[in-house]
């Protein structure tokens, strides 16, 4: 191989990672994971979970890009992929809407856009309570 001939092939594969990982990071098909075919549990009296015990307590799942919380005594479950450009690990709870600490967007307990950039919904999860087990799918 000579030298433009290495030089061509070194740029071809460099255009193609760059377009790899931009479009990676734009793709929106992972916004909602498949639970249904992989559902997960946990047992909502151990940490970090036991935090979902009251009515307002939240948590992002530390594993699975779920944003869980106590709405009223009931547990609901929201991708934690936000809508915006995908974030999905800079959440937190004021003042009982979800924000993403990307762009600020935030998001009420039923997944819907309070504030942009954001404009599409958090999807939501199936939530099953069978005494202190949590399975979301
Ligand atoms: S990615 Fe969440 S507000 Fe931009």
């Amino acid at each position: 191989m000579d030298r433009i001939e290495f030089l061509k092939t070194a740029s071809s594969a460099a255009v193609l990672l760059c377009l790899g990982i931009s479009l990676e990071s734009c793709s929106k098909d992972d916004d909602k994971k498949d639970l249904a075919s992989n559902p997960f549990s946990f047992t909502i009296t151990e940490s970090p979970f036991n935090a979902l015990e009251n009515d307002g307590g939240w948590l992002l799942h530390p594993e699975q890009d779920v944003l869980l919380v106590n709405v009223g005594g009931n547990i609901r479950a929201f991708t934690s992929v936000c809508t915006h450009t995908g974030c999905s690990r800079q959440w937190s709870f004021p003042s009982g809407n979800f924000r993403c600490g990307c762009h600020g967007s935030t998001f009420n307990t039923n997944g819907n856009v309070v504030s942009g950039p954001a404009n599409g919904s958090l999807a939501e999860f199936k939530v099953e309570r069978s005494g202190d087990t949590v399975t979301i799918s």
